[in-house]
């Protein structure tokens, strides 16, 4: 369902949105008539939401990236304003799971999971804000995790990053949120997406019967709480993390 109101006439940049939740939020944005930067570092993954949104009737381009990487992130903001004009809604979203006993989580696997989510997070923020703030206009949505409130057995270094998202957003908000810039996070619980591959069939089936709920959510769900922050309606939230989660924590 469409909002029904202009969305800002927002130019947004969603990353990792070749799949899952990234791939719902670009085609659920574009619906609002958003023009979309879709990155990924997986290219054929972005093209296809691309030329999903495309053949919606939406405009989008996709463009190849690793949100770790301080040069693939300048090229997805200047991709943005060759393309679109700069960005004002930043859905930073890109990330990826992995379930391992705490002792056999090695330096490398930390690291690797420290730069996608918070690295990568922090250096979309940094290229875009510039631009945001001179304009005095501008959102960046983070995706969290209900993780990085609860933590999560075998998923420690997963779950580190997913707080440090909550603490970097509130950070900023408390920042920037006097300039007109507004930031926020969204927290999702347990959603449908390929993330769960890399997760065993007996920690997902613990979980969804644990939830008030009694299931996990759709990625069409987190979208929509993405396009609430993006547009007016969210006016008087600041540096809020929602949490679309099923009921699995209620705050
Ligand atoms: N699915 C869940 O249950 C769930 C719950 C809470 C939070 N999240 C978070 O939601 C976000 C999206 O996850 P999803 O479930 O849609 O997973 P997904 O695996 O379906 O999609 C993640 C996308 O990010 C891309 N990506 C990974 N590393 C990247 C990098 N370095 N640079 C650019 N792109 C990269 C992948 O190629 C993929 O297209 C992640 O930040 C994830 O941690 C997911």
């Amino acid at each position: 369902m469409k909002v029904g109101m202009p969305l800002n006439n927002h130019i947004a940049v969603v990353t990792g949105a070749g799949s899952g939740i990234g791939y719902a939020m670009a085609t659920r944005l574009a619906q609002e008539s958003i023009p979309i930067v879709a990155a990924d570092i997986d290219y054929q993954s972005a093209s296809k939401t691309a030329d999903d949104i495309k053949t919606a009737g939406g405009k989008a381009t996709p463009v190849k990236a690793d949100v770790s990487q301080t040069k693939d992130v300048r090229e997805i903001f200047n991709h943005c304003e060759e393309n679109f004009g700069p960005c004002t809604l930043l859905c930073n979203n890109a990330g990826h799971a992995q379930q391992k006993p705490f002792l056999d989580i090695t330096i490398d696997d930390f690291d690797h999971m420290i730069a996608v989510h918070m690295r990568g997070m922090f250096l979309c923020a940094q290229t875009v804000l510039p631009k945001m703030l001179s304009s005095g206009d501008g959102v960046i949505i983070n995706t969290a995790s209900q993780l990085g409130y609860l933590g999560a057995i075998e998923l420690a270094h997963y779950a580190a990053a997913k707080s440090g998202i909550i603490g970097l957003t509130r950070s900023m908000a408390r920042e920037f949120s006097k300039t007109g810039v507004r930031i926020f996070a969204i927290a999702p619980g347990a959603t449908r997406t390929p993330i769960f591959d890399s997760i065993s069939d007996d920690w997902l089936q613990a979980k969804a019967s644990q939830l008030p709920l009694g299931r996990f959510a759709e990625p069409s769900e987190i979208a929509e709480t993405a396009v609430f922050l993006a547009s007016p309606l969210s006016a008087a939230f600041v540096g809020q993390t929602l949490n679309p989660n099923s009921g699995d924590i209620m705050v």
